[in-house]
């Protein structure tokens, strides 16, 4: 803080006319106004009021007359002026720096004319004051203090925020964040949309859990991806799942609830197309447990068990032909059958066409009471049952 000379002059003067004034009953400026009892009333108080000597700011003793000068230039005469930086906040252009602190006194920290920090803030942002008594998440450190993250005076980022509010401001707290989505093998390309962590958070809070800006991450996700977006890496298109989902209204359990989370990780992730947990990259793969995100929600005995009565329905009387496809040097993955977003033509998330290098072929499935069928370009049509097991020609 600077102390200009004028200041300097003060305080000398008001020592002396202390120590001069100590032995006799002379008051000072401030007891001939307010009286002795009055002054210090409040638990907080100003230096150059509580020294008593008025004229520090006023042109009178009694504080009746014009100020010597207003503020911010008053203020200026020992402050640091508080507008130096590109983004000033509306209160502070205009130099009313009593709108939020008291010149004299006052029961709050800094002299506030409000109890708490964010009474301040949402005694004039009456918006915010109704988000925040309305809004069922808040965000942490926003409940806290409006200040973590707002100067109050001036900044050199929009908002007067004390960083990009973008990006840069969430990872001085969300490290992990900045640390995670920099080294990951799958980065999101949502991340590089102009507002960056704000295209999905609000900074302040929402409606729903994890502050997100539309009621559940499908809705989120499909809101960029409901056209045929392109891979930063290679250029090539990705799958437009907004378009997919309408065509195939049998939706997988947790896109039925809305949660695409539930299996890819929205900041990437080190998996095959920032999946939360592994999942094998190609048609064929050798069978590992845990290369199946699969199996956080359903059981790994569907595929791990040879014989099986209970794990799964794709059984040929015991024989599981789950083990039988999937569990095994060149076992092939899921994908070889099922859609993990929604489907249509075929009940079990069954696609109805297989992509087997460049070509797409069927799999032509016939469900029956006990089992079904299939015909997919890799074999003739094959039964299976599970109250009469089939013989299959090889
Ligand atoms: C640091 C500067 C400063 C000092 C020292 C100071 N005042 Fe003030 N005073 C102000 C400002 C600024 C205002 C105008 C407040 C506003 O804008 O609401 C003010 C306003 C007043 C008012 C008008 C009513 C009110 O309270 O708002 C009185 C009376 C007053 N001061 C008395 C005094 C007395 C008496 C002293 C000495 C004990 C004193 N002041 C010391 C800055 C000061
Ligand atoms: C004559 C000098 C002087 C003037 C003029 C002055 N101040 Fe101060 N102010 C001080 C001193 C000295 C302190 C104590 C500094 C410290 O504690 O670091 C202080 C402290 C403060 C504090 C911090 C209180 C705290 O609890 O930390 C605020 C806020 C403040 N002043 C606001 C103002 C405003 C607003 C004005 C203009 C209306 C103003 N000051 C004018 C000298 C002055
Ligand atoms: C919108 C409300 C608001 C306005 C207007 C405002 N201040 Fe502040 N000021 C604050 C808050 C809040 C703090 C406390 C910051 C903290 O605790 O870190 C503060 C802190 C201060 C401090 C002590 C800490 C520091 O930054 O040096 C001074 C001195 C100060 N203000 C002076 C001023 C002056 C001079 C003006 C007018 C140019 C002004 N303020 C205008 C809200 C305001
Ligand atoms: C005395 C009233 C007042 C108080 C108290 C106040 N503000 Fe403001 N604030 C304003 C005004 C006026 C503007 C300028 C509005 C505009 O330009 O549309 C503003 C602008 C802002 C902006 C920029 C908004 C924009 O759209 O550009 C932010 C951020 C902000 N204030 C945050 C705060 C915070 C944080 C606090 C508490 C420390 C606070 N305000 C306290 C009056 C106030
Ligand atoms: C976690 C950091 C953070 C905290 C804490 C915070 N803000 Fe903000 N605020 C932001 C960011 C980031 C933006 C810019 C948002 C954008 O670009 O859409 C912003 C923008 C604003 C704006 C201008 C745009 C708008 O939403 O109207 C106002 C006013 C504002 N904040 C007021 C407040 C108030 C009042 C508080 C305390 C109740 C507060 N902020 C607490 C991060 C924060
Ligand atoms: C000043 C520190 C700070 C800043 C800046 C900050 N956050 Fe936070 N954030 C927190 C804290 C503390 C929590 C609560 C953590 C907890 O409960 O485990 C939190 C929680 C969250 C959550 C989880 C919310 C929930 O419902 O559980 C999200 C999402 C989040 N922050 C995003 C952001 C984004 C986006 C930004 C930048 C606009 C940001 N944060 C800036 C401190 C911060
Ligand atoms: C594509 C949308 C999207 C973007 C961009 C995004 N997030 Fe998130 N974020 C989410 C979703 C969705 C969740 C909830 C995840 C869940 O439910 O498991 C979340 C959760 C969080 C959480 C709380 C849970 C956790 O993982 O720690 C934090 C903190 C968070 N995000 C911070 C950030 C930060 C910081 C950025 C910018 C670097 C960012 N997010 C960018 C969508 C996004
Ligand atoms: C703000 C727009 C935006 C939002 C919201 C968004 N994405 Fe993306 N997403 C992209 C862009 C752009 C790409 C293409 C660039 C890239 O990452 O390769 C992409 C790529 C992807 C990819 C393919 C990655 C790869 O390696 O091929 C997946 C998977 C994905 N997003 C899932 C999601 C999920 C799940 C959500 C919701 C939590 C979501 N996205 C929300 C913009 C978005
Ligand atoms: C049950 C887990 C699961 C859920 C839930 C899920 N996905 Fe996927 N998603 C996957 C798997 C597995 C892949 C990899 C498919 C492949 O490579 O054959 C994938 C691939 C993708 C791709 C890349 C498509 C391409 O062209 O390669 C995008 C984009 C995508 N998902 C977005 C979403 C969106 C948006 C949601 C929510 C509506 C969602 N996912 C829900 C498991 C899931
Ligand atoms: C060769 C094709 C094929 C492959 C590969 C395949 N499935 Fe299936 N799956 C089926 C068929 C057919 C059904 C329907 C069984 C019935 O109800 O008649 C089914 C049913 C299911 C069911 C419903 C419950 C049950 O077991 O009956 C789940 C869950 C399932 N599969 C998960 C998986 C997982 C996880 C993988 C990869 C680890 C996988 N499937 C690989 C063909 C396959
Ligand atoms: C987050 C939990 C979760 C994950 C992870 C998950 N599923 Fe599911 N899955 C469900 C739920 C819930 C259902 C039941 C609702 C339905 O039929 O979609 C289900 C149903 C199925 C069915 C149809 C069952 C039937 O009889 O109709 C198949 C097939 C299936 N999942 C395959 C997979 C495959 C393959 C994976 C791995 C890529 C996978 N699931 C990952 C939750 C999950």
């Amino acid at each position: 803080m600077k102390y200009s000379w004028f200041f300097i002059l003060k305080i000398v003067v008001v020592m002396l006319s202390v120590s001069v004034f100590a032995q006799g009953a002379v008051l000072t400026d401030a007891e001939k106004f307010y009286g002795t009892e009055l002054k210090a009333s409040k638990k907080v108080q100003h230096p150059p009021f509580e020294w008593g000597d008025c004229t520090v700011c006023h042109t009178d003793a009694k504080g009746e007359g014009a100020l010597i000068m207003d503020p911010p230039e008053l203020c200026a005469m020992c402050h640091e002026a508080k507008d130096t930086k590109a983004f000033i906040h509306g209160p502070v252009a205009a130099g009313a720096c009593t709108a939020c602190h008291n010149p004299h006194e006052s029961d709050n920290a800094k002299l506030l004319t409000a109890s708490s920090i964010n009474e301040l803030c949402v005694s004039c942002h009456q918006a915010k004051d109704e988000f925040m008594r309305n809004t069922a998440n808040i965000h942490s450190p926003v409940k806290d203090q409006c200040i973590n993250c707002h100067d109050p005076h001036t900044e050199d980022h929009q908002y007067q925020l004390k960083a990009d509010g973008k990006k840069d401001l969430c990872v001085m707290c969300h490290v992990d964040k900045e640390v995670w989505t920099s080294t990951v093998t799958d980065k999101h390309g949502a991340l590089d949309r102009p507002r960056k962590c704000l295209e999905c958070h609000d900074a302040h809070g929402s409606e729903v859990p994890m502050n997100l800006i539309k009621n559940t991450s499908k809705e989120l996700c499909l809101s960029c991806h409901s056209e045929s977006l392109t891979r930063d890496e290679d250029g090539s298109k990705i799958l437009n799942i907004g378009k997919h989902l309408e065509n195939n209204p049998d939706w997988h359990g947790p896109i039925l609830w809305g949660d695409c989370a539930a299996c890819h990780n929205p900041h990437g992730s080190n998996n095959l197309r920032m999946l939360n947990k592994p999942f094998p990259r190609t048609f064929y793969d050798k069978f590992e447990e845990d290369n199946y995100i699969c199996f956080q929600c359903h059981e790994k005995e569907k595929i791990m068990d040879a014989n099986t009565t209970t794990a799964t329905n794709f059984r040929n009387g015991s024989n599981n032909m789950h083990f039988v496809h999937v569990n095994k040097e060149k076992g092939r993955s899921c994908r070889a059958c099922h859609d993990f977003h929604g489907t249509k033509e075929y009940p079990h998330h069954l696609r109805a066409k297989t992509k087997f290098g460049k070509i797409n072929f069927p799999i032509r499935f016939i469900e029956t009471e006990n089992g079904g069928s299939c015909a997919p370009a890799c074999h003739a049509r094959r039964h299976y049952d599970r109250a009469t097991p089939k013989v299959n020609l090889k």
